[in-house]
């Protein structure tokens, strides 16, 4: 509906117009605070309020004391609503040298049983280093617009993107399927940067690092006008849902995305063999330094789509793709001092402390040092000369010491025997790297690294609860323990001095931080576990343990039982479940074992709600049943079959027990077999697998 221009508004008209916008606004804050679930988009949003911004500055006189504008200035970031992906956003796993790429192939081979001669295609790309995006097109239009985010779930951007040049808002060509999800990546060109850089400069506004984060920064933009004005460009690289059913390709899919008004990468080749990928990745590197974007590698994935298919993924990457890094970035600098930083597990880590020095576009002034061997190692001193290394987005690394040209004052290096944070012994156990705070849950610094571990991105994911704040709150008592998060608002009631009153924080911000918290008393299993920082469970584990257990209740009974009786049956389980060795199930339980990490534990689950573990495609025939294979199969490798079985949600063990569901047997199989046949458990073969599983 067309807007009365405000000039033309009556002193009426207005009162009544701020009314209503006050409510909505309201409204709108409240859907999107309290329920997490916006119902107009962020520039519609904008729109209200810029409508009463306008109405307000002609009549001040009517400004309401609930007007929105009185919030303003603390427009909450995090504005944007969520968007749960069909089919994850995946990662992919890194190759370092030629030898890398040669195994990937080989694995390839391997997992489908492909003979030696048998050519592995691959599409091999830059890898483009900014941002991915999912667009969803329902009937050839721009519906959905969505970040990575961790992979599952992202922000919706779509105001922003509808305002980049390079993605069609309607497809062209014909042919598209009625729904389709196109992946790529948002990025800015070199020159646009620089450009950026210097009139943001000029206007005194934020300086970008890199053109990545200049391209991030932008696409996250609550005003769409804003991104709009950012010169940020996009290559197609894949898709979520669809398109690729209908294809027999990689290439065909990109070549078809091209004729829907896509931009898709000019480098992107094909190659039939290791050394035709290995010379493309030779040419694109030496056409790296005169692209006009920044590229961090090449991406080679497997052509053909029926392989993809049963490559399948693992962890949070396909199979069926690598990316083969360039070389790390070097450069010289001067290391003035080490400093120790403890973990959450009490690990000292030595940083190295740098003359900044910019490497590959980034200012660098601290490095990882890893531990006392390395120091050993380097034969580093203070005020020596040293050259650093970085990769990506991995912390740099330093990688040798100039020894001719240590000055005369060079300071040789004492690793502490006592942790600097809490004055505990510091100790090396057995043939460990790591040395030790032995302070535990004494040590201030291993407590307040736990607390950051709870609330950071994989776990509980509480936004504006960074390592800042949690420090803060450390320091004044407020937050000392997992659950004292979830008790925040209460005992901030009864503080000394309150959230709201502190220094960069008012009622608003304070509010925001609650509603964030809030939003997060509901988690599901896996986070929950891997949230809790026990050595050696980190998402992989703590993965398989929802997994296998499914509620929390099972979970604890069972570590419980574990810790109480080193023979129970529940403790073989743990020690059977497929991927978890014995050190990881000792230090779960050493864990338990601790009075004080139960308490903690009990503490928080009266706070929160965990979810049981969604197990995947439950309607499969195999899901959540043990499955063993043994003697050889023919038509599958023993990886694919495993693989299978375990994304229609079974759990394939090593060995037959009174727990065992099914046994699939093929030529050759012995003593499995025979302790199957005696337990009575099913035994079927091959064929008779794969007509099961389709
Ligand atoms: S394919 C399942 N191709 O790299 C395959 N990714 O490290 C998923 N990226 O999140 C990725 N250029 O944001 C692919 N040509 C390319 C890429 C590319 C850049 C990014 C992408 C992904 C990340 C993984």
């Amino acid at each position: 509906m067309a807007q009365k221009p405000v000039e033309e508004l009556s002193e009426q008209e207005a009162a009544q117009e701020l009314e209503r916008l006050a409510s909505e606004i309201a409204e709108h804050d409240r859907r999107y605070h309290s329920e997490d679930a916006p119902v107009i988009t962020d520039a519609d949003y904008d729109a209200l309020r810029a409508r009463n911004n306008e109405v307000e500055a002609r009549f001040p006189a009517l400004i309401r004391s609930d007007s929105p504008s009185r919030k303003v200035g603390a427009v909450p970031s995090g504005r944007f609503s969520k968007v749960r992906h069909t089919r994850p956003m995946l990662s992919l796993d890194n190759a370092f040298s030629d030898e890398d790429v040669a195994d990937f192939i080989g694995r390839v081979r391997r997992f489908l049983g492909l003979g030696n001669d048998e050519p592995v295609a691959l599409t091999a790309e830059p890898k483009i280093d900014g941002l991915s995006l999912s667009l969803r097109y329902e009937r050839g239009r721009l519906k959905v617009a969505a970040t990575r985010g961790d992979g599952q779930t992202g922000e919706d951007v779509t105001s922003n993107v509808r305002t980049i040049g390079d993605i069609p808002d309607r497809l062209t060509g014909s042919g598209w399927p009625d729904m389709m999800e196109i992946r790529g990546e948002v990025y800015m060109g070199k020159a646009d940067f620089l450009a950026l850089n210097e009139a943001q400069a000029e206007a005194g506004g934020k300086v970008f690092a890199n053109p990545r984060n200049a391209a991030a920064g932008s696409l996250r933009q609550l005003d769409a006008a804003i991104t709009a004005a950012r010169p940020l460009k996009f290559f197609a690289w894949g898709w979520g849902e669809t398109p690729g059913s209908d294809f027999a390709t990689q290439m065909s899919v990109l070549e078809t995305l091209e004729a829907w008004g896509f931009i898709t990468n000019p480098l992107i080749t094909l190659t039939q063999n290791l050394n035709e990928a290995l010379r493309h990745y030779r040419l694109i590197e030496e056409q790296r330094a005169s692209l006009d974007y920044d590229i961090d590698g090449v991406v080679y994935k497997v052509d053909r789509l029926d392989w993809q298919d049963r490559l399948g993924m693992v962890s949070r990457a396909p199979r069926w793709a690598i990316a083969h890094k360039f070389p790390a970035e070097k450069a010289q600098t001067i290391l003035k001092d080490i400093e120790i930083q403890v973990g959450r597990t009490g690990a000292l880590t030595p940083v190295a402390k740098l003359e900044p020095v910019t490497v590959g576009g980034v200012v660098v002034s601290n490095a990882s040092l890893h531990n006392e061997d390395e120091i050993e190692r380097l034969g580093v001193m203070i005020g020596d000369t040293v050259i650093i290394q970085r990769a990506g987005d991995v912390i740099p690394q330093i990688v040798s010491v100039l020894k001719e040209k240590r000055p005369l004052d060079a300071v040789p290096y004492t690793f502490p025997d006592h942790c600097p944070a809490c004055g505990s012994a510091a100790l090396r156990e057995g043939d460990d790297v790591v040395v030790r705070c032995t302070g535990g849950l004494i040590c201030p610094a291993q407590r307040v690294e736990r607390l950051r571990h709870f609330v950071s991105r994989d776990a509980f994911d509480i936004e504006g609860l960074g390592e800042k704040q949690i420090k803060a709150f450390w320091d004044d008592g407020l937050i000392e323990s997992p659950a004292d998060i979830f008790k925040l608002q209460r005992r901030n009631a009864d503080a000394e001095t309150r959230i709201e009153d502190r220094e960069g924080w008012g009622e608003l911000s304070a509010r925001n931080l609650f509603n964030a918290i809030n939003q997060r008393r509901s988690i599901s299993l896996d986070r929950f576990l891997y949230a809790l920082g026990i050595r050696h469970i980190g998402q992989t584990n703590a993965r398989l343990l929802a997994r296998s257990y499914l509620t929390l209740d099972d979970f604890l009974w069972a570590v419980t039982e574990a810790v109480n009786d080193p023979e129970s049956a529940a403790h073989a389980d743990l020690l059977n479940i497929d991927g978890i060795g014995p050190k990881v199930v000792e230090t779960l339980l050493d864990f338990f074992r601790e009075e004080h990490n139960l308490a903690v534990v009990q503490d928080l689950i009266g706070q929160i709600t965990v979810e049981d573990f969604e197990k995947p495609l439950e309607t499969s025939p195999v899901a959540g049943k043990t499955i063993v294979f043994t003697g050889s199969l023919e038509k599958m490798s023993r990886a694919e079959a495993k693989a299978r079985a375990e994304a229609m949600g079974a759990r394939v063990s090593g060995s037959v027990s009174a727990k065992t569901d099914l046994v699939v047997a093929g030529p050759g199989a012995g003593a499995k077999l025979k302790k199957a046949s005696d337990l009575g458990v099913k035994v079927i073969d091959e064929d008779g697998w794969l007509t099961m599983t389709g």
